[in-house]
């Protein structure tokens, strides 16, 4: 895989861009399927680094998983009992190896994930989903970089979460899932993804309510049958190609969203004066005359979501006037700051927040990717800058947005 990407700035995009799968369903639902007897069909997964990284997990403890010539994905667990580790070098790459915690509890009621290594935004603690595993009934021992869980006597408990942490929640949904008894989930994590595993295990056979809310309860079930199911769209993959439009001064039409995911990125990019219209296929998005400022808090869902964070500060780097944008969600999101400052952004931090001062241009430069979004944030400016931009890392844009260089070229843009 490159990892390099040059881009020529100043073109406005248009056309139209049919949005791939949403990477953090699809990593989620990979891992759920483990529980299911049988072989899980997946449509709609995005062939992205991340998601090959999964399979690799998967075909390394035992489970036969693999594309099929439809683009759908398979997953198909033995009969019998799986591998319970996930191997270090690759789980260390990907923080949702996480999510191989509740899945291998419900499965079997023993799991041994690695740590996941804090990343660039932030120390990544897993304190939340440990709380969760431990109030269902398992010991929990840290060695060596490795969370070993085992489940002795398993019974369905409330949890609490102190943060509406995704991951936390997705784990307990998974593992209460085949845990005898009713549990309770407060402060759970609302995100589409959420839903979306919710109806995934419902199909499957399971019994969870409320998800979407910030009260879930799941009903333990001792079997889940495997099932073929269509993952959501990706609502982030969807932002960042309206921000495209709106940085570049173009108009593009993006397809195979769910309007309804999108409400916080369409409410704030019509606040900087992006005009915004739905379609039969999607959504319209028609940059306007000028760029405003406008404010950002980064929230939970449905507030407006940090990884949009990094693409909104690279539009609002082009405003006319001053924006704030406060990181409420990671502690260390901001790494990226230093690189927009290279191309001709003009931002201070002080603390959680941002202090963007628009400008009127962007200028092309050598600059580094420091995480996924952060990466999609620099082909943002370097799209509108003028000038020709070297993305170095580039490998992290890779690991979560499907045939971006495609996509982007068919808008008009011009990248080697
Ligand atoms: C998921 O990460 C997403 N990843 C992230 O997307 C996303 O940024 C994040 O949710 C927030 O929306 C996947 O779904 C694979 P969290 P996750 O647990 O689950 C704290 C992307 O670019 N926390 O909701 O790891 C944590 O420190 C990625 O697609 C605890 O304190 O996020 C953070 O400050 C980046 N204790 C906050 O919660 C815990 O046990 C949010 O983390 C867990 C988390």
């Amino acid at each position: 895989m490159k990892n390099k990407m040059v881009i020529v700035g100043g073109q406005p995009l248009y056309g139209s861009v049919r949005i791939s799968g949403a990477k953090n369903a699809g990593l989620v639902l990979i891992a759920a399927s483990i529980m299911a007897e049988g072989e899980t069909i997946l449509d709609n997964v995005p062939r992205i680094c991340d998601v090959e990284v999964m399979i690799e997990i998967l075909n390394s403890m035992g489970v036969k998983s693999g594309w099929n010539e439809d683009g759908s994905l398979s997953i198909r667990p033995p009969a019998g009992d799986m591998g319970i580790k996930t191997p270090d070098e690759m789980a260390k790459k990907l923080r949702a190896s996480n999510l191989f915690l509740g899945a291998l509890l419900g499965r079997q009621g023993e799991a041994a994930v690695s740590m996941p290594g804090g990343c660039d935004i932030g120390s990544r603690p897993m304190d939340l989903h440990l709380k969760g595993a431990q109030a269902l009934g398992a010991e929990v021992e840290i060695e060596h970089g490795y969370i070993y869980a085992r489940t002795k006597a398993p019974a369905g408990s409330r949890v609490y979460l102190d943060f509406p942490s995704v991951g936390a929640t997705e784990n307990i949904m998974m593992m209460a899932s085949k845990t005898p008894g009713q549990t309770i989930i407060e402060n759970a994590a609302k995100e589409p993804e959420i839903v979306d595993l919710a109806n995934f295990l419902n199909s499957m056979g399971g019994k969870v309510r409320g998800a979407g809310t910030d009260i879930i309860k799941i009903e333990g079930v001792p079997v889940l049958k495997a099932v073929h199911y269509g993952i959501i769209p990706d609502r982030i993959e969807a932002g960042t190609y309206m921000i495209a439009a709106a940085i570049t001064g173009g108009e593009i039409q993006v397809e195979n969203i769910i309007p309804t995911h999108l409400h916080p990125i369409i409410a704030k990019l019509q606040e900087t004066g992006a005009i915004i219209s739905e379609t039969e296929q999607g959504l319209l998005v028609k940059a306007g005359e000028r760029i405003l400022p406008a404010d950002i808090k980064t929230m939970p869902y449905p507030g407006f979501p940090t990884d949009m964070q990094s693409q909104m500060i690279a539009l609002l780097s082009l405003a006319e006037g001053t924006s704030v944008v406060v990181e409420n969600v990671f502690e260390n999101r901001f790494q990226i700051i230093d690189e927009f400052i290279r191309m001709g952004a003009k931002i201070k931090l002080e603390g959680r927040s941002a202090i963007v001062e628009g400008t009127p241009h962007l200028f092309g430069a050598r600059v580094k990717a420091t995480d996924l979004r952060a990466g999609a944030a620099l082909v943002l400016s370097a799209l509108a800058a003028s000038g020709t931009t070297i993305i170095d890392d580039a490998i992290h844009i890779f690991r979560g947005y499907e045939s971006i260089e495609e996509k982007l070229r068919s808008l008009g843009a011009i990248i080697k």
